[in-house]
């Protein structure tokens, strides 16, 4: 069994010193990495913090993220956060393509990919979002949806590329609902992803696949049990410091 991996997505929360509060209480957890992608902001913030807890060490203690990067390098694009700056200040993973971002800031199939591919480049591994909505659901498109959104991340990295990123499956419903989507409807869908990978000619099973969605400390560790269930990506529960740690115990197996 391969490592899991819990990400807390803090969206658009947080201040110097609610951050500080919520730091102190985030310990690493032994078998489990942990990261937690930050808004552009506190990024220095958590760094320093992160550096305190591993001793100045890289690879132990808290990983670093973002939420999202622009698909470009450099240049006269105001407003944008690239893919260099976010290693610079010590990320490991930058999110893309979560459904907030395609529905509220119109970020398209290929835009997700080229902010997947602009990540790699820079060395971070992007953990790529996808998802359908209810009506897709409900129309039986579940999977063809989530063909065609990884399908254009995997047009623009190549399979070599795509073997590097984290896949997030976060059902629209189940976000920020409270209603997490069934450990059967998780095993299903993350079982035809890795189908879908083998299909495109890159290996299924060597893929780490996240819930998100409503992951709360009472439904972690039946989904983390599932053994297609890579990890986490955590929202609203990862801004309360006890849940969060609780949800990372559950990914190691303990109480
Ligand atoms: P919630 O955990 O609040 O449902 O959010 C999930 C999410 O969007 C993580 O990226």
């Amino acid at each position: 069994m391969s490592q899991k991996l819990v990400v807390g997505n803090w969206k658009l929360n947080g201040s110097l010193v609610a951050n500080e509060t919520l730091l102190r209480a985030i310990v690493p957890v032994d078998g489990v990495e942990v990261a937690v992608c930050v808004p552009f902001p506190y990024l220095a913030q958590v760094a320093a913090w992160s550096r305190g807890k591993t001793g100045g060490k890289t690879g132990g203690g808290i990983a670093l993220g973002a939420q999202t990067v622009s698909e470009h390098g450099a240049g006269a694009y105001t407003g944008e956060v690239g893919a260099a700056m976010l290693a610079d200040f010590g990320c490991r993973y930058v999110i893309v393509g979560h459904s907030e971002r395609r529905s509220l800031f119109g970020e398209d199939d290929a835009l997700v990919g080229r902010k997947a591919a602009a990540a790699l480049a820079a060395g971070l591994t992007p953990i790529v979002c996808t998802g359908e909505s209810l009506g897709e659901r409900d129309g039986g498109q579940a999977m063809a949806v989530i063909g065609r959104q990884l399908g254009a991340v995997l047009d623009v990295m190549g399979g070599e590329g795509f073997r590097g990123a984290v896949i997030a499956y976060e059902p629209v419903w189940a976000i920020g609902s409270g209603r997490a989507a069934s450990v059967a409807e998780v095993e299903e869908v993350h079982g035809c992803i890795r189908a879908w990978c083998d299909a495109q000619g890159v290996a299924g099973q060597g893929m780490r696949i996240l819930y998100g969605g409503s992951v709360k400390a009472g439904n972690a560790r039946a989904l983390f049990a599932l053994p297609g269930v890579d990890g986490g990506l955590v929202g609203g529960a990862s801004l309360v410091a006890a849940d969060f740690m609780a949800i990372c115990r559950a990914a190691s197996g303990g109480d």
